[in-house]
């Protein structure tokens, strides 16, 4: 019997099946499994012949190379800048900015490296008009180009240190089927460039585009298949973006890079807190400003809950910036051990600028933010609240307070609620707080009763 040549992956998640179905075993995804070529995997296993293993302290020791950027956001994302031989994806929506974040990159690097910037998308032309607002004045090799074995053969003759292919989704290899930036077309392109960055040691950074639901395969699916994802984020009607890495070979995944972008392309915002805070903060039932720690920076942000009569059988809760689970668990903290129903109420959180947060840290904040919008009361506007929240009501306390407090004191907040624990820490390290007022809270009941005037 002949052997199939074709088989089914998931655009979604990547999983593999023989057989179409119509829901992926993988992730359940509906209408997710698409047809791709078998081909590649067969060529692969056609090579024979044993390894001769190394013993592990054989192996020469490499000193790590990296090419810093200088765009220190963008540098600490990476974990110290951009490891030879590494691939890097870089994933986010259309028009979000990852052209033009990347080369303003490029060009930093290319006055100290050899670099290649490969366009599939734009033509060179558009990539000079591009340069010329951006006020690039550094040179550096560019090449328009859709064709992988084109572009493979290109890289091989220019030799350049630093690669940069945008987007992935726009090169494409004849003999394999599908459309360009179809599923097996994007993993074969990613499997090349991989392949040939560990080959000749050359840094390679692969733009993604994040499209909606199948017409193109996302990021998800090549997740897997490169050293460093980073996503470039952020609301496209407003100015600032966020660097997320969410995978790193070479260095930690909690840091975040934040830019503005500008009419000269994205400028770095290296104290990002004022950013995430609505200025005029008096009077706002339902805001409350918590400090959390991204990475190795502390950010000041602030989480917004509205609480209002339901119209429907069940009342609707929704959040974006906190995992909803999260704030189910606060909300059944609240009514058990502080006596606060949200029975019959809907409820929608906020946390503003586009912030996710992960931290459990901001517990004590979002049980505040919601009982201030339910009972019609703002906290007062110059208090950072910070804490985490076990499931009996205690108030737990929480790591690197210092920098927490200090961040909330440099931007001019006067009041700290924090767990108790916390606030003997600080005390013992030093009595100089400058009218900073520090309020320690054991549960959620006091947290509640330090905060407002009135009570239900
Ligand atoms: P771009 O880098 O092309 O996005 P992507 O590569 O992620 O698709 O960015 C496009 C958007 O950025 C576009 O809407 C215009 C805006 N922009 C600026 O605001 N300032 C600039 O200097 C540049 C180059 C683009
Ligand atoms: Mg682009």
């Amino acid at each position: 019997m002949a052997k199939k040549t074709t088989m089914f992956c998931c655009t979604s998640c990547g999983h593999e099946n023989q057989k179409w179905l119509g829901r992926c075993p993988g992730c359940s995804e509906w209408n997710t499994l698409e047809e791709v070529s078998a081909v590649p995997a067969r060529r692969k296993a056609t090579k024979t012949g044993a390894l001769s293993p190394v013993a592990l302290n054989e192996i020469p020791a490499l000193s790590e190379e990296r090419f810093v950027t200088a765009i220190n956001e963008f540098d600490r994302v990476l974990g110290g800048g951009m490891v030879s031989g590494s691939v890097v994806l870089l994933g986010g929506d259309p028009g979000i900015g990852k052209s033009t974040l990347l080369l303003q990159a490029t060009a930093r690097l290319a006055a100290k490296t050899n670099v290649l910037y490969a366009s599939g998308e734009e033509s060179l032309r558009q990539l000079k008009m591009r340069a010329d607002r951006l006020d690039i004045n550094q040179s550096f090799q560019t090449a328009a180009i859709t064709d992988l074995d084109i572009l493979l053969e290109t890289v091989n003759t220019v030799k350049p240190s630093v690669l940069v292919v945008d987007s992935v989704q726009s090169i494409y290899r004849g003999e394999i089927g599908g459309v360009p930036g179809s599923v097996s077309q994007v993993r074969e392109v990613t499997g090349e460039l991989v392949r040939m960055a560990k080959e000749s040691n050359i840094a390679v950074f692969l733009v993604g585009h994040v499209t909606k639901e199948g017409a193109m395969a996302g990021p998800r699916l090549l997740e897997h298949m490169v050293d460093c994802v980073l996503y470039l984020e952020g609301d496209r009607y407003q100015s600032f973006r966020i660097l997320r890495g969410v995978k790193n070979r070479f260095g930690s995944t909690n840091e975040i890079g934040v830019f503005l972008m500008e009419s000269e392309g994205l400028k770095e915002v290296s104290n990002p807190s004022h950013l995430f805070i609505t200025q005029n903060r008096e009077q706002a039932p339902g805001a409350v400003i918590t400090a959390s720690i991204e990475g190795t920076r502390p950010l000041l942000v602030e989480i917004q809950s509205l609480v209002a009569p339901t119209y429907y059988p069940s009342p609707r809760r929704t959040s974006s910036g906190i995992d909803l689970n999260r704030v189910a668990l606060v909300l059944a903290v609240l009514e058990k051990h502080a006596g606060i129903s949200f029975f019959g109420l809907d409820t929608f959180v906020n946390v503003v600028g586009g912030v996710r947060l992960f931290e459990p840290t901001a517990d004590l904040a979002l049980a505040l933010s919601l009982t201030s919008s339910l009972k019609g009361e703002s906290l007062n506007g110059d208090t950072v609240v910070v804490g985490e929240m076990g499931l009996t009501g205690e108030i737990r306390p929480v790591s690197r307070i210092r920098q927490r407090f200090n961040e909330a004191a440099k931007l001019g907040f006067k009041r700290l609620i924090l767990p108790e624990a916390n606030r003997a820490e600080l005390k013992k390290d030093s009595n100089e707080f400058n009218n900073f007022q520090l309020i320690g809270v054991g549960s959620i009941k006091e947290a509640i009763k330090a905060s407002f005037l009135k009570r239900l």
